[in-house]
């Protein structure tokens, strides 16, 4: 806390002058308590199935829904821009989406496709991550399968998620990470990740992951078919015990690491989380916050690159260990190591 601060009378030259220690760029560099490096950023990629040329996701400028030989360029820019993880998704053929998701369990699917890619090309220079989740693969576009009464049917979703998982450490992948927001779906996991000898193969629970609008141009980037909302699953924004609850019953559940999603405008959960758990927290700086950061520069109205450095220096600051961005390939090269 603050104790009493002698200071002198308006009137007279200031007694304190923090300014001193913000004069020149290296006693700002100095003095900087907190500093996003390149070893902290992972880069989101998608692999769409049946693709000729990689095409732009409209609503994202400048992120791109991936062929399998782009793919493995994208990996090997990022690898080379020095960042720390690539998190992969698979976006399907329309007409491969089925109302078990089945493209989410098969040993072929477009996600462990993209896997076996990317560790082709970088192998072990970078660290490789899978989303687990059925939402890309539905016909209905929820995270898992549904019930009799149309609502996510959590206990049967863990069991395909378990599966997904198993076929995504066969593809290479060093991490899992959940996002479906079904409970138990850590334990499911880890027990089959075990069973299956995939003890190294870690989790990054998405565990506090709120139901945000935020995630508007993903759901335009995996040609999501979702009707409606994700509120029987997904956290209410308003709520902050819920995250921590979430976060212990992850780690209780054999989680490796944790996230917080969206970030910025979830960062006093990062702190919080970031603040009680021995685990590296991780936030997703998430496609909306990415998109309106782009579309405010592009009109002129926002400094893109400074813009974009100070929500990464913010993210991190907040208690995050990784941000998973979708800048991380382009801004990995200015920062530090
Ligand atoms: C689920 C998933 C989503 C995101 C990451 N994994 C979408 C959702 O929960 O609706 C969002 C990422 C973003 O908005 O950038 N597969």
């Amino acid at each position: 806390s603050l104790g009493p601060v002698a200071f002198s009378t308006p009137a007279a030259a200031p007694l304190h002058r923090p300014r001193r220690l913000r004069r020149t760029p290296q006693l700002r560099r100095l003095t900087a308590e907190t500093q996003v490096n390149a070893n902290n950023l992972i880069q989101p990629l998608f692999l769409r199935d049946g693709i000729d040329e990689p095409r732009e996701i409209t609503s994202m400028p400048g992120v791109y829904q991936h062929t399998r030989d782009s793919l493995r360029k994208a990996a090997a820019e990022a690898v080379t821009a020095g960042v720390g993880g690539i998190m992969l998704f698979g976006i399907p053929r329309e007409a491969d989406k089925d109302e078990r998701g089945t493209g989410a369990t098969d040993p072929e699917g477009i996600l462990q496709t993209a896997l076996r890619d990317v560790v082709a090309e970088v192998g072990d220079a970078t660290v490789v991550i899978g989303d687990i989740n059925l939402d890309e693969y539905t016909t209905h576009g929820h995270t898992g399968v549904l019930g009799a009464d149309g609502d996510v049917d959590n206990d049967e979703s863990v069991k395909l998620y378990a599966r997904a998982a198993v076929v995504q450490a066969d593809a290479g992948a060093h991490i899992v990470a959940p996002s479906g927001m079904m409970d138990g779906q850590v334990s499911h996991i880890r027990a089959a990740l075990d069973e299956a000898g995939h003890h190294n193969v870690a989790i990054l629970g998405y565990s506090a992951k709120y139901a945000s609008h935020f995630y508007g141009p993903f759901r335009d980037a995996v040609e999501s078919s979702l009707q409606g909302n994700r509120r029987t699953y997904q956290q209410y924004p308003g709520n902050i015990r819920e995250s921590l609850r979430e976060v212990e019953l992850d780690l209780a559940e054999g989680a490796d690491m944790v996230m917080v999603k969206p970030a910025l405008a979830y960062l006093d959960i990062v702190r919080l989380i970031a603040d009680r758990v021995d685990v590296p927290v991780s936030a997703y700086q998430v496609s909306g916050e990415y998109s309106m950061i782009e579309a405010a520069a592009a009109k002129g109205w926002l400094d893109r690159d400074g813009t974009v450095l100070e929500s990464l220096t913010a993210i991190h600051r907040a208690g995050a260990s990784q941000i998973i961005t979708y800048w991380a390939t382009e801004f990995a090269p200015r920062l530090g190591k």
